[in-house]
């Protein structure tokens, strides 16, 4: 079946959502998505969304982006970091005037509080920039969107799986999916097609992510001949709840939550003397992996699961109720505690991926080091590397990446899709998924998914986590490569048509594994630490070699390396100190 668009969007979180909502302003615009739109992973962004308001406190657009490009590591493409400080504050009061229900101060304004790396003046001291919903933020921004969504009549393609990406010469012509409800394959063809498919965080056996979050849309794009970008920058959260991973907010330590030992110390008074617990999450999240190796986690044993205490008892019952009512009750549901009563058991959880698809400050995906665009394909949100988060994301600009790159790609969509020829497709252009798929439910006999998944996901936690060596990594892409090797005999077992997981799943994992190893071979590749990327073997961080950003070409079963420059207009990269 062949449905021809202006532009089509696959995925509907927040960037997905914006993107629709200002390209359905000027063409005939459709969202595809795997799950229903309002189920999308934005929706489990709990503790807000940065932008420089100064509400409640002083505070400036440059303070925002130089925090930016300090907690990245100097990583950070730095006009993007100031484009999304700038259009930060536009942002915020258009999703307010959209009907988001933002927290008040008394005086009626959006409230704002603190978070990790963002600081007054230039590191001088923690600063108010997060605006908030409670622990909703996601949850409100995603469902401001889609109602807005419905009101400008944008068609939705609720559970589609996107399976393929139909290139012409370079120029994108449309996708190839799914539809889960009758295993039928569809040819959505555009002018455009947009990337908005969120991260991958389910390479890793503890993840704050949800099921859903298999990079999709990087994968789709990398076995086209798109390079991927930086994806040896992983961000874990250093909260997860201890054993699940399930986020606990930032925010928490927002309002005044401390992280202690199993001595009770307050130890990020060692490792971060001027921001505590609000230092960045790469610091945050080796500090406790460290306190962990030390036997200063609670049980001490120093066991890479042991865990330490996030003390929010001071807090008092009608703040955690008022302002982190999800998380309060989270912890009643998973772990049986009351926060109000005694201090949360966690651990640094897979969470963000910095790397993605490589874009323009349009959403434009570029090819090479020189920007060359190709031309009718765009990714935003976090499937996409703009870059503004470098090495290390400061919380909180997570939404604000996809609200305000979101909002700039669709109405770049708008404009050029007014000049480009309607792309003419066939059949033909779904031929490669067809075949691949009937090989999939042939019947024959072949290993299940499953032990391949669980297999990949626990040497990602292990080799490719938070501290990384050169001989654990290597372990790592040898694993992984064994398991691409098997995975290539995988057959599904429910050959059923409706709603089969079993395909689901089995195509959710082909498009984890090339991107853990992407990410595991531009991991070993780079000799530095810088931001999340942790060397044992290479400690220090490395401007001379290193200052440049990553393109990883998956070609086949090898990766090739090139380089892009990194944006330093602004500020000389300096050591980090906090
Ligand atoms: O901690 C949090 O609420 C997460 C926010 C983020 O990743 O930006």
């Amino acid at each position: 079946m062949i449905h021809q668009f202006d532009a089509i969007i696959v995925g509907s979180g927040g960037a997905g959502l914006y993107a629709a909502l200002e390209a359905s302003q000027r063409c005939r615009t459709a969202v595809l998505s795997k799950l229903y739109p309002i189920r999308s992973h934005t929706g489990a962004a709990q503790g807000g969304i940065g932008a420089a308001l100064g509400n409640v406190e002083e505070d400036k657009p440059d303070w925002h982006a130089f925090d930016t490009v300090k907690g990245g590591d100097y990583l950070v493409d730095q006009q993007a970091a100031r484009i999304m400080a700038e259009e930060a504050i536009q942002a915020v009061y258009d999703l307010e005037n959209r009907g988001l229900p933002f927290n008040r101060t008394p005086e009626g304004r959006i409230d704002q509080r603190r978070f990790g790396g963002h600081t007054r003046n230039f590191g001088e001291a923690p600063v108010k920039r997060a605006c908030y919903a409670a622990d909703r933020t996601g949850h409100m921004i995603l469902q401001t969107l889609y109602q807005q969504c419905i009101k400008n009549e944008v068609a939705f393609f609720d559970e589609f799986q996107v399976v393929d990406l139909v290139m012409d010469n370079g120029t994108c012509k449309g996708v190839v999916a799914v539809e889960l409800s009758t295993g039928a394959l569809h040819i959505l063809a555009a002018k455009a097609v947009l990337f908005a498919t969120g991260g991958f965080g389910r390479m890793y056996k503890i993840t704050s992510n949800a099921f859903a979050n298999t990079g999709d849309g990087p994968a789709v794009c990398a076995r086209r001949g798109i390079p991927l970008q930086d994806m040896e920058f992983y961000q874990f959260h250093p909260t997860g709840i201890m054993g699940l991973g399930i986020l606990i907010s930032e925010a928490v330590r927002g309002e005044g939550g401390i992280l202690r030992n199993r001595a009770g110390e307050r130890f990020m008074e060692r490792y971060s003397p001027t921001l505590l617990d609000l230092a960045p999450r790469d610091i945050v999240a080796r500090s406790i992996l460290t306190e962990v190796r030390a036997g200063q986690g609670i049980r001490g044993d120093r066991r890479i699961d042991d865990y330490i205490h996030l003390d929010a008892t001071h807090l008092g019952r009608d703040t955690l109720m008022r302002k982190l009512p999800d998380i309060t009750s989270f912890c009643k549901t998973y772990l049986g505690i009351d926060p109000a009563d005694a201090p949360i058991p966690v651990l640094p959880t897979a969470h963000y991926a910095m790397g993605g698809i490589p874009t323009d400050i349009h959403g434009c995906v570029v090819r090479d080091g020189a920007g060359t665009v190709v031309q009718g394909l765009y990714a935003a949100g976090e499937c996409a590397c703009v870059s503004v988060h470098g090495a290390n994301r400061l919380g909180t600009n997570s939404l604000l990446d996809l609200v305000v790159f979101g909002r700039r790609a669709g109405r770049h969509i708008g404009d050029y899709v007014q000049q480009a020829a309607a792309p003419s497709v066939s059949e033909a252009d779904a031929e490669p998924a067809r075949s691949w798929i009937a090989r999939l439910t042939d019947g024959r006999p072949g290993p299940h998914g499953g032990h391949i998944l669980e297999d990949m996901k626990l040497v990602m936690m292990e080799k490719v986590g938070i501290y990384r060596n050169a001989a654990d990594m290597q372990n790592a892409i040898d694993t992984i490569q064994a398991l691409r090797e098997r995975y290539r005999t995988v057959r599904v077992q429910d050959r059923s048509k409706t709603f089969n997981t079993d395909l689901l799943e089995v195509i959710e994992l082909g498009n984890l594994l090339d991107l853990s190893l992407v990410t595991a071979v531009s991991a070993l590749n780079r000799q530095e630490s810088r931001g999340a990327h942790s060397r044992e073997d290479f400690p220090e961080r490395n401007d001379t070699q290193w200052l440049k950003h990553t393109l990883a070409h998956l070609e086949g079963d090898a990766v090739r390396l090139d380089y892009k420059t990194v944006d330093t207009s602004i500020w000389e990269p300096k050591p980090r100190t906090y």
